[in-house]
């Protein structure tokens, strides 16, 4: 056991994945650690002296929570609020939290400390998880079926092609036409569905390049009918990856955007569609069951209709799609490239704001794949 002269405190406070608060007599904040800082999105340095009830209240809330909090600093009583909705920079946290009187040996009078748990992220780690796992086994069948599809192909376009040349009447060649370019169809799909059969290549990739590149594509594609901001964080590092395939999933994303806003002409009428590609740092997410203490995330954002609520549970399986001529294939390789650079998409949609969030962690090393 080490001495307590051996622990750095402030290190090992930073360092949990609890968010703490601190407050002060007055009820301003005090303190808060990182875990809390990223949780609301919040720095040290803004949030200090900052009424803690900006925070903790919301004005439609019924519980009293600067009585309780008054009562907890005077008369030592703890307590827990479970599922509450807190509301920071515009955006709904929900957490358990807990809140206790801490007498400290600097200050002369007590302090509130109060420990907030995100019920969120540990529903949604328990639904990646088991998401990932069912998405993996369907993908192997998908790729079966694929691999089934395309193998009778090659000899019904051979022998289409015999026939053709065969037939006396060329009025008939108009049928071994549609059979062949039907069986290339099929053929695409299916070579679609298979997926990439190439290895990827790591390099060091500034991700604004490739996220410029599509903004570039986007741009050209749609005429300029869209209004695209930008929000980059500039001090991101570069990190490992292969640099064509995150094109193709910040591609796939952007386009669905696109036809999202563009292709349902009631939402069009209304609405100058437009879409914002933002890069943050985001500390301790969970991927795969790995905590990871930072990670790079890339917003694509649409103001369009959103997702219908009974797809937005199924979009990242494969053939899964809501639109009439869409093959639901775009998501499902794009969720797949992201977990083979230990990353992963997620996914918030509403109507008026759909945001696709890539994270990639980056202290990982690809070496030791
Ligand atoms: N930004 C968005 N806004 C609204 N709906 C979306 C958005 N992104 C995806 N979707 C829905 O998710 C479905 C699945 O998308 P996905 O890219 O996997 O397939 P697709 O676009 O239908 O076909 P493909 O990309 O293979 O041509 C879409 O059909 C659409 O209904
Ligand atoms: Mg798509």
């Amino acid at each position: 056991m080490p001495s307590n002269s051996t622990i750095d405190y402030q290190l090992l406070v930073d360092n949990l994945v609890t968010a703490i608060l601190l407050v002060d007599h007055n009820l301003n904040i005090y303190y808060l650690n990182s875990a809390c800082e990223a949780l609301f999105d919040l720095s040290s340095l803004r949030a200090k002296g900052q009424p803690v009830l900006n925070i903790l209240h919301r004005s439609n809330d019924h519980f009293k929570t600067h009585e309780a909090l008054l009562n907890t600093l005077n008369k030592g009583q703890s307590y827990t609020r479970r599922e509450a909705i807190l509301s920071v920079n515009f955006k709904d946290v929900h957490v358990d939290y807990s809140v206790s009187q801490l007498q400290s040996s600097i200050q002369q009078a007590p302090l509130l400390l109060i420990e907030l748990t995100p019920i969120d992220r540990m529903l949604k780690i328990a639904k990646e998880e088991s998401l990932s796992q069912q998405h993996q086994v369907t993908r192997q069948l998908i790729r079966g079926v694929a691999h089934e599809i395309k193998n009778p192909l090659g000899g019904i376009r051979g022998a289409t092609q015999l026939l053709a040349r065969s037939l006396a009447d060329p009025q008939y060649n108009e049928f071994t036409d549609v059979i062949i370019s039907e069986v290339d169809r099929l053929r695409n799909l299916a070579d679609t569905m298979l997926g990439s059969r190439q290895l990827p290549s790591y390099s060091e990739v500034n991700l604004h390049e490739p996220l410029e590149r599509v903004r570039a594509l986007i741009v050209n594609q749609t005429k300029n009918r869209i209004k695209i901001t930008r929000d980059y964080d500039l001090s991101l590092p570069e990190i490992n990856a292969d640099r064509d395939q995150l094109i193709q999933v910040m591609l796939n994303i952007s386009v669905n955007a696109v036809q999202a806003m563009t292709e349902n002409k009631a939402f069009y009428q209304d609405h100058s569609p437009s879409l914002c590609l933002r890069t943050r740092i985001q500390r301790l997410v969970t991927i795969n069951g790995v905590l990871h203490k930072s990670t790079i995330r890339i917003d694509i954002e649409d103001n369009g209709p959103g997702i219908p609520e009974e797809l937005l549970e199924a979009i990242f399986y494969p053939l899964v799609s809501g639109r009439a001529n869409g093959t639901g294939l775009g998501l499902s390789i794009a969720q797949n490239i992201m977990h083979q650079h230990s990353g992963m998409i997620a996914c918030q949609s509403i109507p008026g704001k759909t945001t696709f969030s890539l994270y990639l962690p980056w202290e990982s090393n690809h070496a030791a794949k």
